[in-house]
């Protein structure tokens, strides 16, 4: 029986990657979606297309009571989650100058509380059950901090040290928890930037002089998945094009 992989936030440039890897590798993939995201149906339908079978659930992972919901969902129609890719995400990039306490309770709560809120409702099964893996997208801007990023970088920050504290709960337990920290990636939140920002303050900072590609971040989510990845626990991996050495 194949294993069930769920992916917050699978429809955007990211997740998606990573829904698609997780199917090639023979993974049953389930993915959330926001509520009222208009365009879920014809994202399973271009997927379709393209040979995927996907489910999506509506979620806002935000909130505990909605993470709770769609993940009884998945259950009651899948089984019970074995993987869990938590990379929904936002940003709200504005100088600390400006920053005012939504924007800092919006990035806090959809980018941090929602580890919580998914984890909480599938780690116990996967304890019981003695496997389970559970992935988190952070960021290199958590590891090294971002101008005008305050509230990203805090939270991004703040899910490796969820990731650290709970991979020593459950190492016994046949469960690893994980971070991926990403650097630029060529997706939709990166390309949202300023091009003449983009040009100067970004891609200077590459080593290699290029965004990264979403298919190379979920390569890594995979082996992470894997059996093979069982004895790599509490770790943050960087994944940035040589960002990180700078
Ligand atoms: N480093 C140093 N100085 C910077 C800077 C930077 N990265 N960005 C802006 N500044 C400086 C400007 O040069 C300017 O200086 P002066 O006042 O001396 O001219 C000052 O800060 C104000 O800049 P702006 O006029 O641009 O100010 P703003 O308030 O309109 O915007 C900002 C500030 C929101 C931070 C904007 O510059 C911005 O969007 N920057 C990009 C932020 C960014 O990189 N976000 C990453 C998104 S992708 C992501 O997050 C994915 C991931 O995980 C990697
Ligand atoms: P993206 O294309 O903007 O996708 C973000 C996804 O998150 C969307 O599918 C969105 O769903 C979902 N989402 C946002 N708020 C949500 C909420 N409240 N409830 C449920 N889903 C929500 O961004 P991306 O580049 O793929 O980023 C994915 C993850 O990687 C994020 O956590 C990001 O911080 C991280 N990351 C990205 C980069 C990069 O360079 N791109 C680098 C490092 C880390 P809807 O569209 O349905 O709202």
């Amino acid at each position: 029986m194949s294993r069930i992989t769920l992916v917050t936030g699978g429809m955007g440039g990211l997740g998606e990657a990573i829904c698609m890897k997780m199917a090639d590798m023979g993974y049953e993939v389930a993915t959330t979606y926001s509520p009222g995201n208009s365009k879920v149906t014809a994202w399973l339908a271009e997927m379709k297309q393209k040979g995927y079978t996907f489910r999506a659930y509506p979620c806002d992972v935000a909130s505990f009571e909605s993470a709770q919901e769609c993940i009884a969902k998945v259950v009651k129609d899948m089984g019970p989650v074995d993987v869990l890719v938590n990379n929904a995400g936002i940003t709200r990039d504005m100088t600390f100058k400006k920053m005012d306490s939504t924007n800092w309770d919006l990035v806090m709560k959809t980018n941090l509380d929602s580890v919580f809120n998914m984890t909480k409702p599938v780690c116990d099964g996967m304890t019981d059950r003695g496997w389970g893996r559970i992935i988190n997208i952070s960021s290199v801007n958590g590891q090294k901090g971002a101008f005008g990023q305050t509230n990203y970088s805090a939270a991004k920050a703040g899910m490796h040290g969820f990731s650290k504290a709970l991979a020593l709960e459950v190492a016994r337990k046949g469960v690893t928890v994980n971070t991926i920290s990403p650097g630029y990636i060529g997706t939709k939140m990166v390309t949202a930037i300023a091009p003449e920002v983009l040009e100067s303050k970004i891609l200077p900072q590459i080593p290699m002089g290029r965004l990264g590609k979403p298919e190379e971040v979920a390569g890594l989510v995979a082996y992470l998945a894997s059996d093979e990845a069982a004895f790599l626990t509490g770790a943050n991996i960087a994944i940035n094009g040589g960002q990180h050495m700078q």
